[in-house]
């Protein structure tokens, strides 16, 4: 640990006065998460010039699959051009995933669609597109017609087979306008910049829990039950009580999900550290654990060192990092399954505590900076792996920037399709998605996704934009970074931390130079000296974007917060598309009528939540703060005083009741001496984020 607290304040404030920032780059996304590529000319099919999510081949193909509907020159001709071509629209990741479920046409700016949850006014869309999509096709036979209902099932091949009025149309493929997500409008993808933002007084907690997690997943069932995973290598089931009932989690300490603290190391940076379940658990059972084992104590943790002779760096020459030997540690991903038992797994208390299948197990050069969470994407349904440089301060072997290698990258790996016998370079068992980066640039590793991260510490999809990815990075010494990831990015490290250039103490592993790269600036993030919390370091943990309609005026941020639990933050992109993200300092205080009191700092107006580790998010959307003193949810802003113009609601998907016997709230963490170890848990992961 070395929180360096003046040093990294004056290198920051020199270095910015000495070098300009990096250019921002706008949140422009394709429908498989990479940017918009630069075009040469215009596309002769398209149009689309400057910028497209398509190149000449695309362009050709999208010409090729109109010609075959023989409805060229046609008004309904026209139309459907003008649809098909909005996957090469730069916003093209926008318009085709607004929802989970896959669309084959983009969200139809509509004003008789589905109106704003927000709104009590109908949205308000530039035009009403689709109701023209309706009355100009809705007679057309057209051969191969993209026109579905977005949750899957036959093509139209006209209109009227499958929907009898304009109303029906476009409730199905309709949308956008004021407080919705950006639609398709005759032209381009029609974006409502002048939405005004509601007004953000502050966020209200209330403390439901006094356990320490680093991990929260919702049930994959859609229930009100959640899985919550110790450092120390226990996960457990939850069920979350319904917002506004004054109760507390229903969680059984003494009976967990599973228990695997005998493979886990557990120390500082060590332990278990990401939780995934597949998002068929509810019918497979399947689920993945992310931890760290010891060679030295546990035979089934063997792997290849991440310091290897495929890219020239010998393990001998790593040097000594706290009296480890290199890659005496391991990060893991392994598959449990369920225990059914006695019914279906949706139903199951406990898993089979015997692994089903190792995933991937990568040795550490160092002790520090490996991340570890897991993931799974609601858009493409692969498994991310967020990990480290792998320590050491400043990433001397330059690790990161190494595209060969697997520390300083998120990941991306298949595990529905499993091969026999080892995948590409003996790291484990999966396959690698068809169109990872390596598919076009073989100088990637075939599992790298994007590069350039120090220590991605906690990294979200947006439920309301599932290709959207938000990974923080923890910073050195300067800069606390949010990064929107895209597919075969550079998010700069260690040539950069944050928008700052970045000068390495040692370089035994050489350099990389800033104008070899094309390093993708932060959209967000906070500078150390920013932050007030008498600690002089701090390190960001990284939220989600805030889709629950419990507090409106929070709906639609991203939400983030520095480990101290001084300092919260809300971002909000701000116009919409264009990728430049408004930032507000988040205020934050503990509802009166809190089911477990929170604790009081004293001499501050702030309540004491302890180190704040990780954030998490229910079925309902709802936002948790895990942190060393509990987990704590958001609730009605009402209940703190702080005003908001709309009213808090809360939608049904919590309430849908469990099918299992999850524990009843009443069961309560009830066993001290097991708190108290939770709690040095804590406190050990809490060294480790500081750690740089
Ligand atoms: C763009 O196209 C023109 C004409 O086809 C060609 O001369 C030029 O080299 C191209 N530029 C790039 C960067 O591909
Ligand atoms: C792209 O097209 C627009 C309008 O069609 C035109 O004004 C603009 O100059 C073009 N840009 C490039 C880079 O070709
Ligand atoms: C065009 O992009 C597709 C992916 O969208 C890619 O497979 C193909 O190789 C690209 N073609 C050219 C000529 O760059
Ligand atoms: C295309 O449509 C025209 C009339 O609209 C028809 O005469 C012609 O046979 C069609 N061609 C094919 C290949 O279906
Ligand atoms: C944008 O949203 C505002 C507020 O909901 C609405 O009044 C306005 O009409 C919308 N503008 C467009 C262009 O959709
Ligand atoms: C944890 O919360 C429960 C109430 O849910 C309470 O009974 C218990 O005393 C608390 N334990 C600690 C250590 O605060
Ligand atoms: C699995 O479930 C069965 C039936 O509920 C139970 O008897 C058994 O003890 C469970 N196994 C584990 C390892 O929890
Ligand atoms: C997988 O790869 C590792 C490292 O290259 C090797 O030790 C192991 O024997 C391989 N296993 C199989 C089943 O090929
Ligand atoms: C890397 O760059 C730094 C200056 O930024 C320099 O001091 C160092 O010698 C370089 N290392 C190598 C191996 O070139
Ligand atoms: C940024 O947010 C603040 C506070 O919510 C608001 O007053 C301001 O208008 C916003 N600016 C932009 C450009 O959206």
């Amino acid at each position: 640990m070395r929180p360096s607290t003046v040093t990294g304040a004056v290198l920051a404030t020199a270095v910015l006065l000495l070098v300009a920032v990096r250019d921002g780059h706008c949140a422009q996304l394709c429908m498989d998460s990479s940017f918009p590529r630069t075009i040469n000319g215009s596309l002769s099919f398209c149009g689309y010039n400057g910028t497209s999510c398509c190149n000449a081949t695309d362009d050709a193909a999208v010409q090729k699959q109109f010609a075959a509907m023989n409805i060229s020159g046609t008004p309904c001709g026209d139309i459907v051009k003008n649809i098909l071509c909005a996957r090469c629209n730069p916003y093209a990741g926008e318009l085709f995933t607004v929802t989970t479920t896959s669309r084959t046409v983009p969200l139809l700016c509509s004003t008789t669609g589905v109106s704003s949850r927000l709104s009590t006014k109908p949205a308000a869309a530039t035009t009403d597109y689709c109701s023209q999509v309706w009355d100009t096709c809705k007679d057309v036979r057209i051969p191969g017609s993209p026109f579905q209902a977005p949750k899957g099932g036959a093509a139209a091949p006209k209109l009227t087979d499958l929907w009898q009025s304009a109303g029906e149309f476009c409730s199905a493929l309709g949308g956008g306008g004021a407080a919705k997500s950006p639609c398709l409008d005759g032209g381009g993808a029609a974006f409502n910049a002048t939405r005004p933002a509601l007004p953000l007084n502050g966020m209200c907690l209330e403390r439901i829990g006094n356990g320490s997690y680093l991990n929260m997943a919702a049930h994959p069932d859609g229930s009100n039950r959640v899985f919550l995973s110790n450092q120390a290598g226990k996960v457990f089931l939850a069920t979350v009580p319904a917002q506004g009932s004054g109760k507390t989690l229903g969680i059984d300490v003494a009976s967990p999900f599973l228990d695997i603290t005998d493979e886990v190391h557990f120390d500082n940076e060590f332990g278990l550290m990401g939780l995934a379940f597949h998002p068929g658990f509810a019918t497979n059972g399947r689920f993945f654990v992310s931890y760290n084992c010891d060679k030295t104590q546990s035979a089934s943790c063997a792997g290849r060192c991440a310091c290897n002779s495929d890219f020239g760096c010998d393990p001998a020459k790593l040097g000594a990092d706290n009296g480890a030997q290199p890659c005496q540690y391991q990060s893991v991903i392994a598959e449990y399954t369920a225990n059914a038992t006695s019914g279906t797994p949706a139903k199951a208390t406990s898993a089979n505590p015997v692994e089903v299948r190792r995933i991937m197990t990568l040795g550490l050069p160092f002790t520090t900076h490996h991340g570890g969470q897991i993931l799974f994407s609601p858009a493409d349904g692969y498994m991310y792996f967020a990990m480290g440089d792998g320590g050491s301060v400043g990433d001397p072997w330059n690790f990161a920037q190494n595209k060969k290698t697997l520390l300083g990258k998120i990941l991306r790996i298949d595990v529905n399709t499993m091969p026999s016998g080892n995948t590409t370079a003996g790291w484990g068992s999966y396959s690698i998605p068809k169109d990872n980066p390596s598919s076009t640039d073989s100088s990637f590793a075939p599992e790298v996704f994007a590069i350039g991260f120090k220590n991605p510490w906690r990294c979200s999809f947006d439920s309301g934009k599932p290709s959207y990815m938000y990974c923080a990075d923890v910073g050195q010494a300067a800069y606390e970074e949010v990064d929107l990831i895209t597919k075969g990015g550079n998010y700069g490290w260690r040539v950069f931390e944050g928008p700052l250039p970045y000068t390495p103490l040692s370089t035994p592993g050489g350099n990389t130079s800033a104008a070899s790269i094309n390093a993708i600036s932060p959209v967000m993030g906070y500078h150390h000296n920013a932050v007030n919390n008498n600690v002089g370091s701090a390190s960001i943990i990284g939220g989600y974007v805030y889709r629950s309609t419990v507090d409106p005026c929070l709906n639609g941020r991203y939400l983030y917060a520095d480990l101290y639990a001084k300092s919260m933050w809300a971002g909000a992109e701000s116009p919409e598309g264009s990728g430049v993200y408004n930032v507000t300092d988040l205020k934050f205080s503990c509802s009166k009528s809190s089911p477990i009191p929170c604790d009081v700092a004293a001499g501050s107006a702030l309540p004491s939540l302890g180190y704040i580790f990780s954030f998490g998010e229910d079925n309902a959307r709802d936002v948790y703060l895990l942190t060393s003193k509990g987990v704590y949810r958001v609730v009605d802003p009402a209940q703190c005083g702080y005003a908001c113009p709309v009213k808090s609601s809360t939608p049904g998907a919590s309430s849908s009741p469990s099918p299992g016997a999850a524990p009843s709230s009443a069961v309560r963490a009830r066993a001290p001496a097991a708190l108290a170890a939770l709690m040095a848990g804590a406190l050990l992961a809490l060294l480790s984020l500081m750690s740089v």
